[in-house]
């Protein structure tokens, strides 16, 4: 055996050399070069634990450590590492390349002890809590900027809808709301994810275990996990919190693409609720008059990888036998592509929802035409003692009433009200306002303009005590 470093991390054994395509092909390096802050970290936490277990001396685990930062500070993140490096096969190898280059032969005192299954798993857990704390952060300011929208819509009305058609007044605040709702459980379930897989795989060896009596809480507690994992067959095959963080953000991906479906159709001449902003909007080559809503089409596009990379671990999981299995490495591409587009989807989304402007005008016409306060009208009737049942066929027939001559019900006097119910009276016209709409629905969760007011603040006040 000659004194060289092997080309491979595990060429012992082997007396015929790789198959050239199948060699290019089967490397993860093109895609987990990316791990390199996360190899380096869970590198130094590891040479603490095996300078703890008597492997290294305390001199040899400053050098090693020095060493592992020099690699880290010298390496620029690109993609064309791995054409430049074509014989580091993965991220876990090229990282020993790099710190032998620093440090020569002390560097492959490293692997004692460790196996590159619980590397990876490893790396990838650091990689989605980083990847989750981002998107908590961008979901916080994307969060910000529908409250602050709220807030300076005030008591501006829209219509809201029920099968897509007009149903009953509400603020423009308490729909923007409903977003705020959908990020904060959006959150939740990345918080819950973040906390299921804050543990560390280290100390598990390749499937049974390390074959070091090593103190696993001194990697675990460097890294900021909680504890250790609990067992090695698991640990090393495990790939629950890159599902758990998918997932997240696929249903993430479902609310994102109903604001922007919403937003694309309020931009409508049709709805002309609102008007693009223009810093966010695209022309048209062939049609000079077009301003198109790129950017919530491309939201809307973009949530279909999401919901993919959920789809893709799942199946890559299902019915795999423990422990590792090369099938693990195609988990890691859905990973970061999620991570990627969901942190892309947040870079524009905050921004483009402070630059709405809505045309308050008209979307009062919509939400004060067309009955929209044939509720509130039934509701006047049901509060002056008729049963609601009977309330509601009676309004109907005063829907009708207006429908066949051209009239909201506030426009049809009570000389034809009263045939359709002795219970009409004057103030049946101040009970079907707009305003008077919206504060019938007085109840916590309501659009009450007293309860949106509310409802706003506590917005406000979680969002700060989380930020
Ligand atoms: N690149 C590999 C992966 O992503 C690292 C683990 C390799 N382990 C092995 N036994 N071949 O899965």
């Amino acid at each position: 055996m000659s004194n060289e470093q092997p080309t491979k991390m595990w060429s012992g054994r082997f007396r015929e050399p790789l198959n050239q395509q199948f060699e290019s092909w089967q490397r993860s390096f093109p895609f987990d070069y990316r791990l390199l802050p996360q190899e380096v970290a869970a590198s130094r936490a590891h040479a603490r634990a095996i300078a703890a277990a008597g492997i290294l001396t305390p001199q040899e685990l400053t050098t090693m450590l020095a060493g592992l930062d020099r690699v880290l500070a010298e390496t620029t993140l690109h993609p064309s590492l791995a054409t430049e490096n074509p014989n580091a096969e993965d991220i876990h190898h090229f990282t020993e390349l790099l710190l032998t280059q620093q440090i020569g032969d002390l560097a492959l005192k490293l692997h004692t002890g460790r196996s590159r299954n619980e590397q990876i798993a490893t790396d990838m857990r650091l990689f989605v809590r980083d990847s989750i704390d981002t998107t908590i952060a961008g979901l916080r300011q994307w969060a910000q900027a529908l409250i602050d929208l709220a807030t300076a819509a005030g008591e501006a009305v829209m219509p809201s809808y029920t099968h897509l058609q007009r149903a009953e007044p509400v603020l423009i605040a308490h729909w923007l709301l409903a977003y705020v709702s959908m990020i904060e459980r959006d959150c939740s379930r990345l918080e819950d994810a973040r906390r299921r897989g804050n543990f560390c795989p280290l100390g598990s060896g390749a499937i049974a275990g390390a074959t070091l009596a090593l103190d696993r809480n001194i990697a675990a507690h460097t890294l900021g996990f909680i504890a250790p994992t609990p067992n090695s067959m698991d640990a090393t095959s495990d790939r629950d919190f890159m599902l758990d963080f998918t997932q997240a953000l696929s249903t993430l991906g479902l609310h994102i693409s109903r604001f922007a479906e919403e937003i694309t159709l309020h931009a409508t001449a049709e709805f002309g609720f609102l008007d693009l902003p223009e810093a966010f909007s695209t022309g048209s080559s062939a049609m000079p008059q077009k301003k198109n809503p790129d950017l919530t089409e491309l939201i809307r596009g973009k949530s279909a990888r999401l919901l993919g990379a959920a789809t893709t671990l799942s199946v890559l999981i299902k019915g795999l036998p423990l422990a590792y299995n090369k099938d693990l490495q195609e988990g890691q591409e859905p990973v970061f592509d999620a991570a990627d587009t969901i942190a892309g989807m947040l870079s524009v989304l905050p921004q483009f929802t402070r630059a709405l402007k809505f045309r308050e005008d008209r979307m009062r016409i919509a939400a004060t035409t067309g009955y929209l306060n044939a509720m509130a009208a039934a509701t006047y009737l049901s509060n002056k003692g008729v049963p609601f049942r009977k309330a509601h066929e009676i309004i109907g027939n005063a829907v009708r009433l207006g429908l066949e001559s051209g009239r909201e019900l506030n426009d049809i006097p009570l000389t034809e009200l009263q045939p359709l119910s002795p219970a009409f009276a004057e103030d049946f016209y101040a009970s079907i306002t707009v305003e008077a709409t919206l504060d019938c629905h007085d109840v916590l969760g309501g659009t009450a303009r007293r309860r949106v007011a509310e409802a706003l603040a506590s917005a406000k006040v979680r969002l700060t005590s989380h930020g």
